[in-house]
């Protein structure tokens, strides 16, 4: 299948991309297209065959669930069974926007589409070409990130032809993804409202508008622990991981930057390729082959935007070994260290 390429730019709309876009989506195809978080795979979330071939184009194992994106709160009266208080509290305060809330499924979404599931994840993002593509197409988008299952998700459009081309009908480019990292994913079906996976919205945030907020103990535990078993099934995978080895290295800046040049120096001897990812402020404390700036330590914001751009340039430039800096765990940066950790697949060097 030859997949259509098209330019979007929400700010001088070409209403035949949304047109033709709508059109394969109605017919049961497949579109990514541009959020604030990450590129999505999109396809009709009430058709069971759209849903397969999401799967089938993605690699991606059939009982991952996947999100459904909505463009008005009508949505969740058609697609939940009962909306929980608190999704109403915060549809009201987060959405439009990154947040991902889990209810109680009705019976017009099939079990294609929620992995078997009694539950379904939905989304109503910001992003405007997302949110003109859910509305001028009439259909409930369920979308994944729009990558291979196991790659880092994709911030750029060229991200997702590089894993997806010949396999999906259409990519809308809109440019560069805001965020950068997956939204924040809260489970509303229990008496406390669970984080299953950190985003851009924090437990802070969270809980100013809802009160008690836990975090799901896969998600805290600083190893994969196979008695806990993660309630995001998506979230047991290796994920994000780049092809060469990833070590993050936690420490003072100084103790940091001595062990990672000693490594690179060891790795280097032996004819390996190496790369170390550090913060702008940095830089200059590193000597290897390719040094990667990803972005402030005060704007966390541009080190989310930057992580999934630069472990894919790690696969292009044939990198073997990777040292990482490690960032704070607070606010946006528990978000940025648990990717960071799953692509290191949990190696981590604590001096
Ligand atoms: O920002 C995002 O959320 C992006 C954009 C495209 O919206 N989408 C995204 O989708 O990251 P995906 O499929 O890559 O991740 C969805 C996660 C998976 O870990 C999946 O297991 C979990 O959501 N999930 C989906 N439905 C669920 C459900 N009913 N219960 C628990 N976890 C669910
Ligand atoms: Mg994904």
């Amino acid at each position: 299948m030859e997949t259509i390429i098209r330019k979007y730019d929400s700010e001088a709309p070409d209403a035949s991309v949304m047109e033709e876009a709508g059109k394969i989506l109605r017919a049961g195809g497949l579109v990514a297209f541009p959020t604030e978080t990450v590129y999505g795979l999109g396809g009709d979330a009430l058709n069971p065959q759209a849903s397969e071939k999401i799967y089938a184009a993605k690699g991606r194992p059939s009982d991952n669930p996947l999100i459904v994106h909505i463009a008005d709160l009508q949505a969740l009266q058609v697609l939940t069974s009962r909306i929980p208080d608190r999704a109403r509290v915060l549809a009201d305060r987060f959405w439009p926007g990154p947040l991902t809330m889990i209810m109680p499924k009705s019976d017009v979404v099939p079990r294609q589409t929620t992995g078997g599931l009694d539950t379904v994840a939905i989304r109503m993002p910001s992003d405007p070409t997302a949110y003109e593509l859910i509305r001028s197409s009439g259909v409930y988008i369920a979308a994944p990130s729009a990558n291979t299952s196991g790659r880092p998700s994709p911030t750029l459009a060229r991200h997702v032809a590089e894993d997806l081309s010949g396999r999906i009908d259409m990519i809308i480019d809109g440019g560069r993804c805001d965020i950068g990292l997956e939204s924040t994913i809260v489970d509303l079906t229990g008496d406390i409202p669970v984080i299953l996976r950190p985003g851009y919205i924090t437990k802070e945030m969270l809980e100013e508008a809802v009160g008690r907020v836990d975090i799901d103990r896969a998600v805290t535990a600083s190893r994969p622990d196979p008695n806990l078993r993660p309630k995001a099934p998506g979230m047991k995978y290796r994920h994000y991981a780049p092809r060469g080895s990833l070590t993050v290295v936690q420490g003072s800046r100084e103790a940091v930057a001595a062990k990672i040049n000693s490594l690179v120096k060891e790795k280097q001897a032996r004819g390996k390729r190496c790369a170390v990812i550090a913060s702008e402020e940095n830089m200059r404390l590193y000597q290897a082959e390719r040094i990667m700036d990803i972005g402030s330590r005060r704007h966390e914001e541009s080190i989310a935007a930057n992580l999934y751009d630069i472990l894919r340039e790690m696969d292009e430039e044939d990198i073997d070994f990777i040292y990482s800096e490690s960032f704070t765990g607070e606010g946006l940066g528990f978000a940025i260290m648990n990717r960071l950790l799953k692509a290191a697949g949990h190696q981590i060097i604590q001096l």
